[in-house]
């Protein structure tokens, strides 16, 4: 399945009415406030596509993530995974979830361990997975590194030896280490130097296209989600608000909202 080059729309996962619900800080013990970080949010991915999440800090974007790539389960909803109920508890479907959708975060300096080697980064997900021989994993690492562009070189290396935009490519390496299906990208650029924020994007979106990748891509940066995007949707207040094509969203806003991020929002991204 992973190693398939067709296009297949059939949803690797859907979402239905997904809810996650926070007990805010603020609350008493009594009358706990309620955050409603996701709040019945309908939602699918597909091999071969992009879908942009866009909308502004604290709408749930992060929250949304964490539930499409496992890592957070539900208030209330469903999250099926090729059209089967997710369930947590599940080890078989827990480590067909983890090959399948992997993340790539916004900081790669905090999400790659500091005290290993790029090989070392990149082989990781392999062993935990008990895949290939010691042989085929440095095979593997090599093809990985150039399909995200980086000199082979850069095995030997720990990633605070590398720059920040190299860095996001070593993280992108890593998603890819399991022949994912979906790739879900929070953030993937906003961390990083402007002048490399192009770069690692047109990298995402050759990757997506020469792979036949689904992605998610988040961005509060809505010229940057129209960039990559082949559907968009918008959030607010967890809940998605408009969705459409690249087009649709931003030719025809239905939304009070959209209208309002996408006359707000001057792009951090220069292409
Ligand atoms: N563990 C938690 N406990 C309480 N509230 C939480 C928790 N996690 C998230 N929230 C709240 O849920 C809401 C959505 O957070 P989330 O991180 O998903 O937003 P976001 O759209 O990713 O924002 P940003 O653009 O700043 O990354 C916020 O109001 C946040 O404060
Ligand atoms: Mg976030």
């Amino acid at each position: 399945m992973s190693q398939s080059m067709q296009q297949d729309s059939k949803p690797v996962i859907e979402l239905k009415d997904v809810k996650v619900y926070h007990r805010a800080r603020t609350g008493g013990l009594f009358r706990p406030n309620i955050v409603k970080a996701v709040d019945g949010v309908d939602f699918t991915i597909s091999r071969g596509e992009t879908v942009g999440i866009v909308g502004e800090s604290g709408c749930g974007k992060s929250t949304l993530a964490s539930v499409l790539v496992g890592l957070q389960t539900p208030t209330s909803g469903e999250v099926l995974f090729h059209g089967k109920p997710a369930i947590k508890r599940n080890a078989h479907m827990r480590k067909a979830f983890g090959r399948s959708v992997s993340v790539v975060f916004q900081d790669p300096a905090t999400a790659l361990n500091p005290r290993m080697t790029i090989q070392d980064i990149l082989t990781d997900p392999l062993q935990i997975h008990g895949i290939g021989n010691a042989a085929s994993r440095a095979a593997k690492v090599k093809e990985l590194l150039a399909l995200v562009g980086l000199p082979q070189s850069a095995a030997e290396v720990t990633p605070s030896q590398v720059s920040g935009g190299q860095r996001q490519r070593v993280a992108i390496a890593r998603a890819l280490a399991l022949d994912p299906d979906i790739i879900v990208a929070d953030e993937p650029t906003s961390a990083l130097d402007v002048s490399v924020r192009a770069q690692v994007l047109n990298l995402l979106s050759d990757l997506k296209t020469q792979l036949n990748l689904g992605m998610v891509f988040i961005s509060h940066d809505i010229q940057t989600v129209r960039y990559v995007s082949d559907r968009i949707c918008v959030m607010y207040f967890g809940k998605i608000v408009e969705q459409g094509t690249a087009s649709q969203v931003f030719d025809n806003p239905s939304n009070d909202y959209t209208k309002k991020l996408l006359g707000a929002a001057p792009s951090l991204l220069h292409i």
